[in-house]
């Protein structure tokens, strides 16, 4: 069985949370992974399943995610397909801001229709970014640091994979 993990990042984070769901669905046997940014990718072919993840600007899904999942949505609706985002509002896993984070999906359920979603807090390094970027998140109150909880990163990557074979 292949899955293919595809992702879009802008500044790195989810590229890191790919790799390292990549690595846990690896590990437990079974299945050929392969970890791609979504636009390195033609499409889907040859895969048995995928998981699609993207970092999470202004209230969206990045435009290279949202885009591949809309030109391979045919495709993607031949095999299971698991979803996840990388965000900051989940810094604060509140039951409001798991609701906030859930309906960043929204429009992408609307295109595919998920096994499973993985909500995920990211990271915030403000010297990445552009100096009116910083202003902007400053502005949003969004905290500087790496809040990924690797824990529930690997926690979901086991179950995701026992739900996509
Ligand atoms: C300009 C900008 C806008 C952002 N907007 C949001 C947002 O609306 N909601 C949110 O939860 N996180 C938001 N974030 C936080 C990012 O989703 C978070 O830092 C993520 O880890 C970035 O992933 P990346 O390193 O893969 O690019 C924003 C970050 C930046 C730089």
């Amino acid at each position: 069985m292949k899955i293919l993990i595809a992702y879009a990042t802008k500044a790195g984070s989810t590229a890191e949370v790919a790799a390292e769901i990549g690595r846990v669905v690896e590990s437990k046997g079974g299945c050929e992974v392969d970890v791609h940014p979504v636009d390195k990718l033609k499409g889907v072919d040859g895969y048995d399943a995928a998981i699609i993840g993207s970092a999470i600007r202004v209230g969206k899904w990045l435009p290279e995610a949202m885009k591949f999942v809309e030109k391979h949505r045919d495709a993607l609706g031949q095999i299971p397909v698991a979803l996840f985002t990388v965000c900051l509002t989940l810094s604060e896993d509140t039951e409001e801001n798991r609701r906030e984070v859930a309906a960043y999906l929204d429009p992408v359920c609307e295109v595919v229709q998920p096994v499973d979603i993985g909500l995920f807090a990211g990271l915030m390094d403000y010297s990445k970014l552009s100096f009116l970027l910083r202003l902007m998140v400053k502005k949003m109150g969004s905290p500087e640091g790496d809040f990924r909880d690797w824990e529930a990163i690997r926690a979901w990557a086991g179950q995701v994979r026992a739900r996509l074979m």
